[in-house]
């Protein structure tokens, strides 16, 4: 085996210099099992932040359907196969009637990619409503929909098509009184953008938002908030887009898509990550009428996409998912989590708040409660710290002070009990307190 020295020389390289490594201490992991994962010398970490092996890393179902249908066929989407139209019904099957019809595709930023070509091509028109902080990912046309990306370090800021609303983040966000306040509030801007779009003569094409703000830093929305900014975009001829790529497929516990715990539907979903539990699978749903208006004599080919192990695994993947009651799973630890996390947060000043749904969880630290200054390097610290404990989390959210959790669905109670212990115990012997 390589040694680490090595293997870091090696990677600085060979590897692209933009993708950044977790951890100040770099892990060298060789091997994963269910929630857990194994570095070179064999010390196990509980993985608390891989939201992509959704039911576990190397299912053993999972490696079987992947072997089987690797060894019989494996070739593109032009030749009939069981496998591309039967995991399109069951994916069908699990959203609301109108989302008909399947674009297979290879990563998320590929699916939001294609959903922006969509709606634009349907809208003909390219402007688009965004949530600041958010992050739809790394192509041309994700990155400006990102304002996570075209706002940040090396960002060249947004495009004059682009229209980027605040994010409805009732703890931190620039308005924070009651919640129907808050929704005239964020609505509003919504409202704006589609006034001064009219005043101008132009169309609106879509608004694209996730259900919870990931890299946003795990924002739950007020009540309402999705539904009524969606509603106000269709009521002009826009087109909502659902990006699941993080959430998608039972995480948030209480319902199967992040959508359906917003009381809002899409015209477009984009999914991705954990279905297909760390082999890159990803997919673009949308209706009949807008797929029929997309067939305009372009051809959708995709190489990879819809490939016969592809969706092989996605099928094992949906069918762990029920078999193993990993949705019910997450509602029932994702419960447990937030009560437990509220309470160390009456314990530990450093903790702000606790938010999320399921097995999507964040908690924001502050160094002060009255200002709510942000603890970005008390955050970075205690990951590192969590890292060396056996336990892997990460940060996110605009100040970088969001601890995120989101496991593979399997995370057991006893999971969340040593995560909850080692934090607390973070906590307490490193004096965070004392920051305040
Ligand atoms: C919400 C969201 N959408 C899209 C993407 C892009 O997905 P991928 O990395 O598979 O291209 C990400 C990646 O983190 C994401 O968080």
């Amino acid at each position: 085996m390589l040694s680490i020295k090595n293997i870091k020389k090696l990677r600085d390289q060979f590897i692209s210099p933009s993708l950044s490594i977790s951890y100040k201490d770099p892990l060298h992991i060789v091997r994963g099992k269910g929630q857990y994962l194994y570095d070179r010398n064999g010390t196990k970490y509980l993985d608390a932040i891989n939201n992509i092996s959704h039911v576990g890393h190397c299912h053993p179902k999972v490696i079987e359907t992947l072997y089987e249908q690797s060894k019989t066929l494996n070739t593109n989407t032009r030749y009939l196969h069981e496998n591309i139209v039967l995991y399109a019904q069951e994916l069908i099957n699990r959203l609301p009637a109108h989302l008909q019809v399947c674009y297979f595709t290879n990563s998320g930023s590929e699916s939001n990619d294609l959903a922006l070509r969509i709606a634009r091509d349907y809208t003909n028109s390219n402007h688009t409503i965004v949530i600041e902080g958010a992050y739809h990912g790394h192509t041309s046309a994700t990155i400006e929909v990102s304002p996570y990306k075209y706002d940040g370090p090396g960002g060249k800021g947004k495009a004059t098509y682009i229209h980027p609303v605040p994010m409805p983040d009732a703890y931190r966000g620039s308005w924070r009184g009651s919640n129907a306040d808050i929704l005239e509030y964020y609505v509003g801007h919504v409202d704006s953008i589609l006034d001064s779009l009219n005043r101008g003569g132009e169309q609106v094409s879509a608004f694209i938002s996730e259900s919870i703000l990931g890299c946003g830093g795990q924002i739950l929305f007020p009540e309402g908030f999705l539904s009524l900014a969606n509603d106000k975009v269709r009521d002009v001829g826009g087109l909502c887009i659902a990006d699941e790529v993080q959430i998608g497929f039972g995480r948030v516990g209480s319902h199967f898509w992040g959508f359906e715990s917003e009381n809002t539907v899409p015209d477009i979903i984009t999914m991705g990550k954990s279905m297909g539990n760390g082999h890159p699978l990803s997919a673009v749903v949308t209706t009949q009428e807008i797929a029929q208006k997309f067939n305009n004599g372009m051809e959708y080919f995709n190489s990879f996409g819809g490939n016969p192990v592809s969706c092989a695994v996605g099928r094992t993947v949906l069918e762990i998912i029920e078999k193993e009651k990993l949705q019910e799973n997450a509602y029932l630890i994702g419960k447990y989590l937030i009560k437990e996390l509220n309470d160390l947060k009456i314990r530990h000043n450093l903790i702000g708040d606790i938010r999320g749904r399921g097995l999507f969880l964040g908690i924001e630290l502050i160094r002060d409660h009255e200002n709510m200054v942000p603890a970005a390097s008390e955050a970075e610290e205690i990951v590192n710290h969590m890292k060396d404990r056996g336990i892997l989390v990460s940060t996110d959210g605009p100040n970088h002070n969001v601890i995120k959790i989101k496991p593979p669905m399997i995370f057991t109670k006893k999971n969340a009990d040593q995560l909850l212990d080692t934090l607390d115990q973070l906590l307490i012997k490193k004096k965070y307190n004392s920051l305040t």
